[in-house]
C-alpha cells in the first residue's frame, strides 16, 4: 500500500508485481488539489491480473496527485447481491460513500465467458444507491476501464461491455481503455510487460486529467499504438 491509499481489502493477497512504483510528478499545488479515484476489480485468484493491473493504473492516478482508495476482489466478494429494497445500510455502505465523493473511478474485470465478471458488475450495481444525487450514478466522473481475459476476443468485448455500463451510470468511460491478453502479456506477481504498464498508467492519468488535475509534460500524445508514447509515458516515473 502506498502513502494516501486507503484498501478497503486489506492487506494484498499476493505480492503485487515488481514494477517501479512512479513517484509524484507534480507541484506541491496540484497535488494540493487531490482528486479522489476509486478503484474496484480483481478476482479471488491469489496473483489476480486484474487486480494487479487495476493497482499499477491506480499508482499512476496516485503519482499525479489523487487521493485513491481501492476495493480490490476480497472486499467486493464479501458484498451480498445487490437488493434495490434493501438499501446498503452496512454492507456495500463504505463503496457507496466512495462512489460518492469520487471525482474519478478505475474499474478492472476479468472476461468471464465474453462479459464482465459477476464479481465486478455486483459490485457496479451499487452505483444504484446514487440515483437520487445531486451528481446521480457516476454523473461527471472520468472512469478508467481495464480488462483482462485469456484471449482478446474476451478482452475487447469485456471492455466494450465494461464502457457500455459506464455510459448507462452517466460516468465518460476515458479515452484510452486497457484491454490486456493474458496469454500473450505478463501481468501478476511476476512483472508486467512495459507497453502493457504504460498503457494501464495512460488509463490512470486520464482519470485525472478528466477530474481536474493538469496532465504532466508528455502524456497528451501517449497512444497505445505509438511505441514512441508509450516510452513517454514508462519514463515518466
Ligand atoms: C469463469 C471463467 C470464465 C472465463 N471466461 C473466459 C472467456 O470467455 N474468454 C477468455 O479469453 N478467458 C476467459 N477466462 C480466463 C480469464 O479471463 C483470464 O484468465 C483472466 O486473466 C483472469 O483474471 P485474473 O488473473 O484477474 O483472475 C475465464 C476464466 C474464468 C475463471
Amino acid at each position: 500500500m502506498t502513502e494516501g491509499r486507503l484498501d478497503a481489502r486489506g492487506p494484498a493477497k499476493s505480492t503485487p508485481a515488481p514494477y517501479d512504483r512512479p513517484k509524484s510528478l507534480l507541484s506541491e499545488e496540484t497535488v494540493k488539489m487531490q482528486p479522489f479515484v476509486v478503484g474496484l476489480g480483481g478476482t479471488l485468484r491469489a496473483s489476480s491480473s486484474s487486480e494487479t493491473a487495476l493497482r499499477i493504473a491506480l499508482d499512476a492516478a496516485e503519482a499525479a496527485g489523487a487521493r485513491t482508495e481501492l476495493f480490490g476482489a476480497d472486499y467486493l466478494a464479501r458484498l451480498p447481491m445487490y437488493d434495490p429494497e434493501r438499501p446498503a445500510r452496512v454492507s456495500g455502505r463504505r463503496l457507496v460513500e466512495a462512489l460518492r465523493a469520487a471525482d474519478g473511478v478505475i474499474v478492472s474485470s476479468p472476461g468471464y465467458h465474453g462479459s464482465v465478471s459477476g464479481l465486478v458488475k455486483n459490485a457496479l450495481d451499487y452505483a444504484e444507491e446514487l440515483r437520487d444525487d445531486v451528481r446521480p450514478y457516476l454523473t461527471g466522473r472520468a472512469v478508467g476501464c481495464v480488462t483482462t481475459a485469456y484471449g482478446w476476443q474476451a478482452a475487447v468485448t469485456t471492455l466494450q461491455a465494461l464502457r457500455t455500463i459506464v455510459h448507462a451510470l452517466r460516468g465518460w468511460p476515458t479515452p484510452l481503455g486497457a484491454a490486456i491478453n493474458s496469454a500473450e502479456s505478463r501481468l501478476g506477481p511476476g512483472g508486467a510487460d512495459a507497453r502493457v504498464t504504460a498503457q494501464l498508467r495512460t488509463v490512470g492519468l486520464e482519470v485525472c486529467g478528466q477530474g481536474g488535475v493538469p496532465r504532466p509534460a508528455g502524456v497528451r500524445g501517449a497512444h497505445q499504438n505509438a511505441a514512441s508514447d508509450t516510452d513517454t509515458v514508462l519514463r515518466m516515473f
